[in-house]
């Protein structure tokens, strides 16, 4: 471990050698790539889940009932109709995390040296595997820290429309752990935990008393890792940034994780 900058060796269970180091400017690339592929991965799981809905099961087969009926028997129009209704919960599905992952990466991600790195109460960090000469990035994690002197309105609200820094009973500074990503094939081998681990001590050496933050209905695994890791869930709320319409019709939630330090 260097002074000021943190670098975690994590020797995982299956033998896979990782180190978690502080965001540099050269991992930028792999950073958004691995950003952007995590938040459209959420599109088809939302869209199966929403369209499995009894409520929606019963409005596709309304629709297409009343396809058939106008269409004078017609089981083309049935399916059309069917389809049609479909495509719209996948176009409500498709915005939401499309809009939040074009205004993640036009705000905080625009420039993560400045947003992250520069700030005392941010971090940035990347894990890292493979030998010497040919690392690769394959997970990351950030955290921004509040500090409750800090003025309602100078607060992000970046995943979702409710603030982080007030607690449900008030209590103490927080963190509100962001981008927390791990590549497809590192998954399921205690690299997520261990980025958490990371986000979670960052928080205690600043003195926060929390780490927050938000996950949508459909990310189950982050909501299984969070709750094994000690989180609870404190709120959830149906505010995605996105047309209140679009929430409704994509039935995703946003689920408030809290862990007190
Ligand atoms: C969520 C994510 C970070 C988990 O990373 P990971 O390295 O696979 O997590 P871990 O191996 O540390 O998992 C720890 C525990 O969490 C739970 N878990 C993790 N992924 C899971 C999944 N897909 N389904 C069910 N449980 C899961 C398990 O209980 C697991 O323990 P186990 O493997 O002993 O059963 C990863 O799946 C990911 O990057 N997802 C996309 C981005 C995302 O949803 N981020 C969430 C923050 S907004």
């Amino acid at each position: 471990m260097h002074v000021g900058v943190w670098l975690y060796h994590v020797c995982l269970p299956v033998r896979l050698q990782l180190t978690i180091r502080e965001y540099r400017p050269s991992d930028h690339r792999v950073v958004m790539e691995l950003f952007c592929d995590s938040v459209r991965e959420n599109i088809y799981p939302a869209f199966f889940k929403s369209m499995s809905h009894p409520d929606h099961v019963g409005v596709a087969l309304s629709i297409s009932m009343a396809g058939y009926v106008l269409g004078g028997s017609s089981y083309f129009q049935a399916l059309l109709f069917g389809t049609a209704w479909a495509g719209l919960i996948y176009f409500c599905c498709h915005e939401i995390y499309e809009g939040y992952m074009l205004r993640r990466i036009s705000t905080d991600m625009a420039d993560i040296q400045a947003n992250y790195l520069e700030k005392p109460n941010n971090g940035f960090w990347v894990a890292e595997t493979g030998d010497r000469e040919l690392p690769r990035v394959v997970g990351m994690v950030a955290v921004m820290g509040r500090r409750e002197t800090e003025e309602d309105g100078h607060r992000d609200n970046l995943n979702g429309g409710v603030g982080t820094s007030s607690s449900a009973d008030g209590s103490g500074d927080s963190g509100e752990m962001t981008h927390l990503v791990v590549a497809f094939p590192w998954r399921r081998r205690k690299l997520g935990s261990q980025l958490t681990q990371r986000a979670l001590d960052f928080c205690k050496e600043r003195g926060l008393a929390r780490l927050v933050l938000d996950v949508s209905s459909p990310q189950t695994g982050a909501v299984s890792l969070l709750r094994k890791a000690g989180f609870v869930q404190t709120l959830s709320h149906d505010n995605t940034h996105s047309n209140c319409w679009l929430s409704k019709l994509a039935r995703i939630s946003v689920m408030r994780m809290e862990k007190f330090l």
